[in-house]
């Protein structure tokens, strides 16, 4: 079932809609929507025949509510009462992200694990705020917990590391991993303004109406956060990262920049430092126009991972859009298909316990 049926919850739809016979046939997924909740486009269930997608999807798009429409199934339950009674497997939750308290997301993701329910999310906040906790629960209630999405959208940082780096120990990463403030800066490097560079990126659908998440650094510093414990075991809280956004960067410091042949990106690192902590941080940051990350431009997003074997893997992709964090959904999805049919996870220590 799906909770929250943004733009990612229904790209995930159209995914899942667009290739059934592919997932089918070849990739072993066979599937039925028990469900949709979601605040403004209204909610229905229907266990037994499953939510017509195709028609939910159609409906939403013409601004239609859910619950107002033809389609057959139960009308009224909230999230938590339709979790409860969904009668599936996974739950897709793509709500708001809230770096407060990581709710309504943390509420929807434990009561579901709690329920016996596998979860996938794209949603930042319970898992920047909660991850430990949430991966501790999901162990003990044998279930599995998914968020691919909640860092580069469906570029497959999680997945890369989790197939392709197990066997090498990460020291650092770095990344661009917000395409609105990468946008503004090289927007920036070509000569325009801050203000009118973000009225733009507010006109295209780039930044927020409050774009504080973004140029503050937030949106980075969970995402960073994430990638920490994910990768590197690191016992981070998301308010351990020192954070600086782009609102002071001027067009003098690009210039500089730019005339020692380095450029200024909003860079999202962590490293391990000589204790063994794991020390991370999100600032406008001179990079020598030799790194590949210097050329990371627009909204396009990239994470440099730098381990024991493996110098530098730089994987670089789409950060946003509904499509590409619909597919890091479908994803996650896939994921725990392929392990509910036998296959292995990686589970980390968990040694992080939050207050
Ligand atoms: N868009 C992207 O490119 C992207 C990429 C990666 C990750 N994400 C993350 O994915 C999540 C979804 O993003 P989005 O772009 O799809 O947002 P969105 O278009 O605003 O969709 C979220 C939907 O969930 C609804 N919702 C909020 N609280 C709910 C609740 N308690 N129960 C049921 N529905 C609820 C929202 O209603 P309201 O409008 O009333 O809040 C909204 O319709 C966010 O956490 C976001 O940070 C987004």
């Amino acid at each position: 079932m799906f909770i929250g049926f943004g733009t990612v919850g229904q790209g995930c739809a159209r995914h899942l809609l667009n290739n059934r016979t592919f997932l089918k046939n070849q990739r072993g997924l066979a599937y039925k929507v028990t469900g949709i909740v979601d605040i403004v486009k209204g909610s229905i269930q229907n266990t037994e025949q499953g939510v017509d997608l195709s028609k939910a999807l159609e409906l939403v798009g013409a601004g239609k509510k859910l619950e107002e429409s033809s389609l057959p199934g139960k009308r009224g339950l909230s999230s938590t009462e339709m979790i409860k009674s969904c009668g599936g497997d996974v739950i897709v939750e793509g709500t708001w992200t809230n770096l407060t308290d990581g709710e309504p997301g943390l509420t929807h993701i434990t009561t579901a694990l709690e329920n016996g329910l596998d979860v996938v999310t794209s949603n930042k906040g319970p898992i920047a705020l909660c991850y430990s906790n949430l991966m501790n629960l999901a162990k003990s209630k044998g279930r599995y917990l998914k968020f691919e999405s909640t860092v580069m959208s469906g570029t497959p940082v999680f997945n890369l590391y989790e197939h392709g780096l197990i066997g090498a120990k990460v020291k650092e990463l770095k990344g661009i991993l917000n395409g609105t403030t990468n946008y503004i800066l090289t927007e920036m490097t070509a000569g325009k303004g801050y203000s009118e560079t973000l009225k733009r990126a507010q006109e295209a659908g780039y930044a927020e109406f409050d774009p504080s998440g973004d140029v503050d650094g937030y949106d980075c510093a969970a995402k960073i956060t994430i990638l920490a414990n994910t990768l590197m075991n690191a016992d981070l809280n998301f308010s351990d990262v020192a954070r600086e956004g782009i609102t002071k960067v001027t067009p003098d410091d690009i210039q500089m920049a730019e005339n020692v042949s380095n450029r200024v990106k909003l860079l999202a690192s962590a490293r391990r430092n000589s204790e063994g902590r794991v020390i991370a941080s999100v600032k406008p940051t001179q990079i020598p126009q030799t790194d590949i990350l210097a050329h990371v431009n627009g909204v396009m997003n990239a994470l440099q991972i730098s381990t024991d074997v493996q110098p530098d893997v730089t994987i670089m992709g789409p950060g946003a859009g509904g499509d590409s964090a619909g597919y890091g959904l479908l994803n996650d999805i896939l994921s725990i298909n392929r392990l509910r049919q036998g296959a292995t996870e990686y589970q980390p220590p968990l040694m992080i316990q939050e207050s």
